[in-house]
């Protein structure tokens, strides 16, 4: 299965991602997350697109672009993978579709998670990343047993950079101009379908499944 998940910053793609690939067995590729890695490791990758997240801009093409074809070449992501992230404006799903043709593959479907402003911003404003594992909690919607300390692996939780009030709201800007054209972009080829994704984690998880084992 070739998937890819979209929606507004704080729908959940993160969350979901990581419970759907690991039920259906395909790897998750997130270009937030390996854009971060690369960041905390402190790479030449890392440090040119700091700046453009820190701001909630996106990275430009021609470097995810690379990052991505690269992640895809790797023998894990051959039979599928689920995209988290990625892509997010026009110019990257057509690179995509030409990429995964050039190599005989296509995409067998495009998720994705519709949730209110409201809701995204009080989502992204309480979100804590663990510094180990990178696990996603939140301080209300699902509060660490201990405060400040992941559930998963004892790790310290960490506020992101750009879960700051004014960047969500920029953030939120880039998605409005230039990723939410992608939804008629996917829904013109056939490939769209979308949840709501609110309602509790695992709601949300059931009525993905159900889209994705139907298009496997
Ligand atoms: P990225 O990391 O992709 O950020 P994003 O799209 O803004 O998405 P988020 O990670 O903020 O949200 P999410 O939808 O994953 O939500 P989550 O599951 O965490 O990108 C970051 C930056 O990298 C970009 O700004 C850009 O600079 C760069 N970048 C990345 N990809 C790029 C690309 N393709 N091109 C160019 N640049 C790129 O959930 C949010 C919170 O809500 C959590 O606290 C969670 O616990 C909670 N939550 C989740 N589900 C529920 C639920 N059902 N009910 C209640 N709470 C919930
Ligand atoms: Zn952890």
């Amino acid at each position: 299965m070739r998937a890819v998940l979209v929606g507004p910053p704080g729908a959940g793609k993160g969350t979901q991602a990581q419970i759907l690939a690991s039920e259906l067995s395909i790897p998750k590729v997130s270009t937030g997350d390996i854009f971060r890695a690369n960041v905390s490791g402190g790479t030449e990758l890392g440090n040119l697109a700091k700046s453009y997240m820190d701001r909630g801009d996106l990275v430009p093409d021609e470097v995810t672009n690379a990052m991505v074809r690269d992640r895809l070449a790797e023998p894990d992501a051959r039979e599928g993978f689920l995209l988290d992230g990625f892509p997010r404006n026009v110019a990257q799903a057509e690179w995509l579709n030409k990429m995964l043709d050039d190599s005989g593959r296509a995409l067998d479907v495009v998720l994705e998670l519709k949730v209110d402003e409201e809701e995204v911003v009080k989502r992204l404003s309480g979100r804590r990343t663990c510094r180990g594992c990178g696990h996603v909690q939140h301080v209300a919607y699902d509060p660490p047993k201990r405060e400040g300390v992941c559930d998963v692996c004892g790790g310290e939780l960490f506020q992101r950079d750009d879960d700051r009030e004014e960047t969500i709201r920029h953030r939120l800007d880039v998605y409005r101009e230039q990723t939410e054209p992608l939804v008629s972009f996917y829904a013109n080829e056939g490939l769209l379908t979308a949840i709501e994704a609110t309602g509790a984690v695992d709601e949300v998880t059931r009525r993905a499944l159900e889209v994705l084992r139907a298009r496997d």
